[in-house]
Formats: structure tokens, C-alpha cells, sequence
């Protein structure tokens, strides 16, 4: 796309030994549990996909996926549901994998819908965290990266469709800031 920049953040090896740390530490606190892994599309689904080869635990998957009107890159509060979980949930462990929280609003309504099938508990998954930009209140029980205020692409992760299929993950700055 014209006009931008991508900024080198996360490598793929950086990537990949944040990735399996965290199914580490997944496989070790739900080791005998019944997990079922909630993937938001579209931006965890490469995310997803790594993560569950380093998972040493059986894991049952869905997918959910939720849009949030607003203009440009920042997302309104208005959230709404276009492709709920088909699984059963009640009596379930349930962990949500995000691939990156910035206001909080998507994973606070998500998770308060989920809540409501009876689970057994609901935790939260995300690779990247913008802390800065929280809005409401959310605990990430498990966090890859905690990243700037920035506008993040690549690795599923997207700008208006573009550079999700990018292994490597990118910040995006305006084409002309980049020149000095
Ligand atoms: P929240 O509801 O404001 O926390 O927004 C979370 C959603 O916004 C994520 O699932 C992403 O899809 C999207 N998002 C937030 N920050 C970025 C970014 O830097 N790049 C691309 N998408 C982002
Ligand atoms: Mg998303």
C-alpha cells in the first residue's frame, strides 16, 4: 500500500519463542482440564495455528468472530457478533485467543457473552497488548508482548485487509516520517 511504512517489530524467531512460551505455560495450568480454545477471527488465526502445534494438551477449537463500527483504526464500542461458537461450552474451560487488545471493548463483550453458556471458567489469550489505549477494564491472563501505541500488522494481523499473510509482525507509520 502506498503512502506507509512497515517498521520491523517482531522477527519470526521472536515470534515463535513468544508463541511457544505461552503454551508452556498454557499446557501446564490446564493439564487434565477440559480446554476449549475460542480463536476471534480474523487476525488469531495464525496465531491459533502456532500456538496449538506447541500445545502438549488435548484442546477442542472454535472460532468466533465480532465487528466493531468505527472509522478507521479505532474501533467505536458498538460490537456485534457475525459468527458466534458453535461448540457446547457449558461446564467447559475456556480460553479466548486475541492477537492484539487495544481499547478492551471486543474482549470485555465477548467475554461477557461467553460467561453466559455456563462455562467453568474464561481466560484470556492475546499475543500483543496495547496498555496505553485501554478503555474499559480486562485482565489478559496470558500475554505474549506488551506493545506501544502503535498500529500493528502482519502475522494474521491486518490494515484494511492488507498484510495479514506477512510472518513477521510490523508497526505502519506514514511513508514521509520515515525519511529524515
Ligand atoms: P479493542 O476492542 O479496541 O480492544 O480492539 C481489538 C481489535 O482491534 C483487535 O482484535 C484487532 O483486530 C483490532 N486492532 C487493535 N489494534 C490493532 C492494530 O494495531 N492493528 C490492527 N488491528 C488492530
Ligand atoms: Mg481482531
Amino acid at each position: 500500500m502506498e503512502g506507509y511504512h512497515l517498521n520491523p517489530l517482531l522477527s519470526r524467531e521472536q515470534i515463535d519463542s513468544i508463541v511457544k512460551k505461552l503454551a508452556e505455560q498454557i499446557s501446564r495450568d490446564y493439564r487434565g482440564k477440559e480446554l476449549t480454545l475460542v480463536c476471534i477471527l480474523k487476525g488469531a488465526f495464525m496465531f491459533l495455528s502456532d500456538l496449538v502445534r506447541y500445545l502438549e494438551i488435548p484442546v477442542k477449537i472454535d472460532f468466533a468472530r465480532l465487528a466493531s463500527y468505527g472509522a478507521g483504526m479505532k474501533s467505536s464500542g458498538t460490537i456485534e457478533i457475525t459468527k458466534d461458537v458453535e461448540l457446547p461450552l457449558e461446564g467447559r474451560d475456556i480460553l479466548i485467543i486475541e492477537d492484539i487488545v487495544d481499547s478492551g471493548r471486543t474482549l470485555l463483550f465477548l467475554k461477557d457473552r461467553l460467561v453466559l453458556a455456563n462455562p467453568r471458567s474464561v481466560r484470556i489469550c492475546a499475543l500483543l497488548n496495547k496498555k496505553a489505549r485501554r478503555e474499559v477494564e480486562i485482565e489478559v491472563d496470558y500475554l505474549g508482548r506488551e506493545v506501544d501505541d502503535v498500529f500493528i500488522v502482519g502475522y494474521g494481523i491486518d490494515f484494511n485487509e492488507n498484510y495479514r499473510s506477512l510472518p513477521e509482525i510490523y508497526y505502519v507509520t506514514p511513508a514521509d516520517q520515515t525519511k529524515r
